[in-house]
């Protein structure tokens, strides 16, 4: 069997993303904006990999060492028979960790089968609270109530604890954090902030959108003290804290101002069968050619081009080194 391979970071590979549909209901201005991907964009069904191929697909990245699996979009509760795959990913050995991220417009609907078929974890991402600013953050497609409804459905049918992932932008949601922050405290729910990062082309990321942790955490403080935890991992993406009064905990996700790239055991594939070995990678290798291999030769072929991976954007990004203009659209990866 392939050891694991490490990458000319010294880096071994954790941590598959894999993007089940590149389609999305929603049209976040700073990731898919409706001025540029039109309402009915989508790959046309045959275009995505099967679930026999992804079930080969994991298989092999299992193989050279990933135990830890999130399924992403566009809106991974797109996907038809979404749960079948999750059943039979759920029963892969060595795979410890399943989870899948949603914009949870549709999650109260589906909840319950996603439980039953064996998801573990589930990320909601929610950007406001006032009905009338998620509408327009969502490109006019979502309603918060239906993503509140999502996330106490989930509740019910045994997600006991979910991750909130929050992104705030300067002069845009940012009088949403004490609120956000308010509302998921002790629930039981960790809410998480995660800077605006320069991902996609078609967002007109500026760093003037961008809203440090570090600011955050000092208005949250001011309002609700907090702590830091320890990591609960090495390499995890998020910082912990928690409140100092017991409302359980909170977390940043400091891509622009404290990079992370040292530990990035990450990798992800989008819908069609392509490896990005970084968020902000240009270009992808198609993986299809060596699946139809089978799962030993798929294993070796993903090794020798995870050995050649140099990826660390962020970290060039903060020492303004040189580096690629040109990156993969977000919802084709699911961040
Ligand atoms: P768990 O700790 O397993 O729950 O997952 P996680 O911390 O990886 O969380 P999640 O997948 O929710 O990631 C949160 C967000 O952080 C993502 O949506 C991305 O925006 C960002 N992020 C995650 N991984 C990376 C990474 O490798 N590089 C960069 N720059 N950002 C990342
Ligand atoms: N910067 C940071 N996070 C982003 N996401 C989408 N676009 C960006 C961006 N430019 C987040 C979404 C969601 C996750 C899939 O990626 O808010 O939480
Ligand atoms: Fe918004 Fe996520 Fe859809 Fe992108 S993939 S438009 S961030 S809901
Ligand atoms: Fe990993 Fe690329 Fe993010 Fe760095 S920028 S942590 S290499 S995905």
């Amino acid at each position: 069997l392939p050891s694991v391979p490490l990458d000319r970071q010294g880096r071994p590979l954790r941590d598959l993303r894999l993007s089940v549909i590149e389609a999305c209901n929603f049209r976040c201005p700073y990731c898919m904006p409706a001025e540029r991907v039109p309402d009915d964009y989508g790959l046309d069904a045959a275009s995505r990999l099967s679930f026999d191929q992804i079930e080969t697909l994991v298989r092999g990245f299992v193989r050279i060492g990933v135990s830890k699996l999130r399924l992403t979009g566009g809106e991974p509760l797109l996907r038809k028979r979404l749960p079948e795959l999750i059943a039979r990913l759920a029963r892969i050995d060595g795979l410890d960790d399943l989870a899948l991220t949603t914009n949870g417009s549709l999650l109260a609907r589906h909840a319950r089968a996603l439980r039953e078929a064996g998801l573990r974890r589930l990320t909601v991402s929610l950007d406001a609270l006032d009905p009338e600013l998620f509408r327009r953050l969502s490109g006019g497609r979502g309603e918060i109530a239906d993503v509140l409804a999502g996330i106490e459905a989930a509740r019910e049918a045994g997600f006991a604890s979910l991750k909130i992932n929050c992104v705030i932008q300067r002069g845009v949601n940012e009088d949403q954090v004490l609120p956000l922050v308010e509302h998921f405290r002790g629930s039981g729910h960790v809410l998480r902030f995660i800077e605006y990062m320069d991902v996609g082309n078609c967002n007109g990321w500026s760093e003037q959108g961008v809203v440090t942790s570090q600011e955050l955490r000092d208005r949250i403080h001011a309002r609700w003290p907090l702590r830091p935890l320890d990591a609960n991992y090495r390499g995890e993406v998020a910082s912990r804290y928690g409140f100092a009064d017991g409302g359980g905990e909170i977390g940043f996700v400091s891509s622009i101002s404290a990079p992370f790239c040292g530990d990035c055991h990450r990798s992800r594939v989008s819908a069609d069968g392509r490896l990005y070995t970084c968020l902000f990678a240009a270009e992808g290798a198609d993986l299809r050619p060596a699946l139809a291999e089978g799962e030993l030769a798929f294993s070796q072929h993903l090794a020798a081009l995870w050995t050649r991976r140099n990826d660390r954007y962020s970290e060039l990004r903060a020492m303004d080194a040189p580096r690629s203009k040109r990156h993969v659209e977000m919802f084709l990866i699911g961040g």
